[in-house]
């Protein structure tokens, strides 16, 4: 049977992975005859039942819409999702709970930060700066935004380690800077940003700072106002939630200042031909319907995550990440990308004479699910001079018996490409 939430609860044993795995359903499967050996977790993680269960009975007993019915099932859905609100907010320690939005994802956070911020505090010449390491989609919105109004986009410089260049990050702090985006853990690389000093050294110019924290979240402890960050986006999905929602943080005084983003119900007070008055913080920025059932999942994901313990989980990944490298990167031909001093739970690297697709295929094979491609990471790709690299992420649910397998694997497919 699946342990429970409270069955973690302020447990100060040893971390018992076998437990865990327990809570985790879609673990015991078997893939292509062979049992699944799940590292893909920095694309998606898998749910635990507590995040199942949650959706579930939100759909058979309590559906329906949050904010506007005055009956029964209303408001237990509207305190359902509140609630939820409330503990994303703890999970990060933000400081107000109406600074926590509820959105898509961090694309959608990160766009909506670029096109509200931007429509209210960036004109053509103003600088963004960005590390050569994000995601697409903490590049792409701030193109757009610099499209529409002539602002420019600097590059915050990497070393060969895949770490942030600081002494050249600090030449770039200027004036004209309107705001840095940084990615907390690069989901190529693996690097574990040093975000509280590239944001103070912001601070020090009164640049606010929007921080992605996709592959953060579920990893590592998260403290917004410890940070001091202006912005943090992150997905539910990554921290064992459901797909479809995420969340922004923003400091209030920004989030007052910064126009809506979508216009629709919920985020208006009133609405006629001649004047729409918007809500306020939260609702102003969460037009229409949420998701509901993935608002309560996240919540319950929150918990689950909490109940194990963010440190717990950091130190048993640190764990395998360690005994990863050492197996996966003594294998001949092998050569891992990323390899900075703060790194988190990512293997990325590539193979002699092999693409990373035929590495992932042959992988797959013996039930091993990785990653292979750009990682929706272009720049950073073109940086190690490769178009793709195999990347192996983990999570707190992986063994060391899970890398053997994975190193075993990789064996097989110098086997096969020397055959
Ligand atoms: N951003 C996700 C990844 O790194 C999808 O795989």
């Amino acid at each position: 049977m699946a342990a429970t939430v409270e069955s973690h609860i302020q447990s100060t044993a040893p971390f018992d992975v076998e437990r865990v795995r327990r809570d985790f359903p879609i673990l015991a499967s078997e893939v292509r005859g062979r049992r699944l050996v799940y590292l893909d977790s920095a694309a998606t993680a898998q749910r635990p039942q507590a995040v199942i269960d949650a959706v579930n009975r939100f759909y058979t007993s309590q559906n329906s819409n949050v904010h506007r019915g005055v009956h029964y099932l209303s408001e237990i859905a509207t305190r359902e999702f509140d609630d939820a609100r409330l503990r994303i907010a703890r999970f990060i320690n933000a400081p107000e709970t109406h600074e926590v939005i509820m959105t898509h994802g961090v694309t959608e956070s990160i766009n909506l930060v670029a096109h509200s911020y931007g429509a209210r505090f960036i004109s053509a010449g103003d600088e963004i700066l960005l590390t050569t390491m994000e995601h697409h989609s903490n590049i792409v919105p701030w193109q757009l935004l610099a499209e529409r109004t002539g602002a420019i986009i600097r590059q915050i410089p990497i070393n060969e380690r895949g770490e942030v260049r600081l002494d050249e990050y600090a030449k770039l702090l200027n004036p004209r800077v309107k705001m840095v985006g940084i990615v907390h853990i690069s989901n190529a690389l693996g690097t574990i940003n040093p975000v509280k000093q590239m944001i103070a050294m912001a601070h020090e110019h009164s640049i606010p700072v929007l921080v992605d924290g996709a592959q953060a979240a579920p990893h590592l402890r998260v403290d917004v106002r410890d940070l001091d960050c202006d912005f943090y986006a992150f997905s539910g999905h990554k921290l064992c939630g459901p797909t479809g929602v995420g969340v922004l943080y923003g400091k209030t005084h920004w989030l007052e200042e910064m126009p809506p983003f979508l216009g629709g119900g919920d985020m208006i007070l009133s609405v006629s031909f001649e004047k729409t008055i918007f809500n306020s913080l939260p609702w102003k920025f969460e037009a229409g319907t949420p998701d509901i059932a993935g608002v309560i999942g996240m919540g319950a994901a929150v918990d689950y995550l909490t109940a194990i313990g963010l440190d717990r989980i950091a130190a048993w990944e640190k764990e395998l990440l360690d005994y990863a490298t050492l197996r996966v990167g003594s294998i001949a031909g092998v050569r891992l990308i990323g390899t900075a001093q703060e790194k988190a739970g990512v293997l990325s690297f590539v193979m002699d004479d092999v693409h990373p697709h035929d590495i992932g295929t042959i992988l797959d094979q013996e039930g091993v699910a990785i990653r292979a491609g750009h990682h929706c990471a272009q720049p950073v790709m073109k940086f190690f001079g490769l178009p793709a690299t195999a990347r192996a992420s983990l999570a707190f649910y992986n063994t060391r018996e899970e890398i053997d397998i994975l190193a075993t694997a990789i064996e097989r497919v110098r086997e096969v490409f020397a055959a």
